[in-house]
């Protein structure tokens, strides 16, 4: 079973008698042993040697890393047995025999969240608030120009300016809305593992396809073995609106450098340059905020980034811009690395 059978005796004689499910797993990432709680908070059979993904997948999902079952770490859990809801708190313990996963439950949810999902939580109630906010402003103008309309019928340049006004808004909410709504339709966690180069090459397909790209130098260099786990339309959504924003500001004609590095063995990050302005220095805080825009009325939402920067956040990932010291704007993207 391993080089330490009496090491692996001596532990899981010692784990039997701990208050907490326990689980231990080998080099190879096969569960060599469960003690009498860890079955017990298990619907399924115990089959010792079992792949520790494919036994505990909820936790496999949760632990990042190139061997995630098989790296020290924690991570917060939420599932479900035998109709229960367990909010566990789970850590990875490093042993000469592999690694043994120790789950502790949680009173309440909230002490569960780990700092990705809290601050992908604060994100999403600014959202909300946010869209409240601008969906508040058109409404009020539609309320107070019916109202003027209603008090004076028999003005036609008054109804002509008011029909105008109350088209305008409500195309306004209809932008939001259909921002908005891509982004929800997106959101079925529809998660594969993917070529991270063949998934920015499609992004920039379709962004030659658009008319403002033609006199856009496109330079990519990515590293062809790099794999993300992610769900392919949302993550196509992230590039699209990073490369729009960039062609935006480059009005048209510019160069776009791809690339991307390692800055841990966990995460890959990618680096997207463009020749445009650069942002100005006072934008840079608000750039991922809802609704946060510097194009002209009816030329842009200011949802792009904040619904990337929210995609990236689900994904356990993170996004940053900068100016760079030769010129243009530079968007990172975060994303955790899965080993090929
Ligand atoms: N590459 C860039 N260079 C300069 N400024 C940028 C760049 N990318 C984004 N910005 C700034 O960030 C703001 C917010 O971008 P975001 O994509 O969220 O909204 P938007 O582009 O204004 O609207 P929408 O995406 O809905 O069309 C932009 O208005 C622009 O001021
Ligand atoms: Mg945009």
């Amino acid at each position: 079973m391993n080089t330490f059978p009496d090491l692996h005796g001596i532990l899981t004689a010692f784990f039997g008698g701990l208050p907490w499910p326990i689980v231990l797993v080998n080099e190879r990432g096969q569960v060599t042993y469960m003690n009498r709680l860890m079955q017990a908070a298990d619907a399924l059979p115990n089959s010792p040697e079992a792949p520790f993904a494919s036994r505990f997948p909820e936790y496999a999902a949760a632990l990042g890393g190139e061997t995630p079952w098989l790296t020290a770490q924690t991570a917060a859990v939420i599932r479900n047995v035998e109709g229960r809801t367990l909010s566990e708190q789970i850590s990875v313990h490093c042993l000469p025999i592999g690694a043994c996963l120790i789950a502790i439950e949680q009173p309440d949810t909230a002490a569960t969240l780990g700092d990705a999902q809290l601050a992908r939580l604060a994100s999403l109630g600014f959202m909300v608030a946010g869209v409240c906010h601008e969906l508040a402003n058109p409404l009020t103008a539609i309320n107070s120009t019916v109202q003027l309309l209603r008090a004076n019928p028999a003005a036609p340049a008054l109804l002509d300016k008011g029909l105008a006004n109350i088209a305008g808004n409500v195309e306004r909410m209809l932008s939001i809305s259909r921002r908005l709504n891509d982004f929800s339709r997106a959101s079925d966690d529809a998660r594969a593992l993917l070529n991270l180069r063949t998934t920015v090459n499609d992004a920039v397909a379709l962004l030659k396809h658009g008319n403002s790209s033609n006199e856009i130098n496109v330079v990519c260099a990515l590293d062809d073995t790099t794999i993300v786990h992610a769900d392919p339309g949302q993550l196509q959504q992230v590039f699209c609106n990073v490369f729009t924003n960039a062609v935006q500001a480059m009005h048209g004609s510019g160069s776009l450098y791809i690339c991307d590095s390692r800055p841990d063995g966990r995460y890959v990050e990618i680096a997207i340059h463009d020749t445009g302005p650069g942002i100005a220095e006072s934008d840079l805080p608000r750039l991922f905020e809802p609704f946060f825009t510097t194009k002209p009325p009816g030329a842009g939402t200011g949802l792009g980034l904040a619904i990337s920067n929210e995609i990236v956040l689900a994904h356990g990932g993170s996004m940053r811009a900068a100016n760079e010291a030769n010129g243009g704007a530079c968007f990172y993207i975060r994303l955790p690395a899965v080993s090929p």
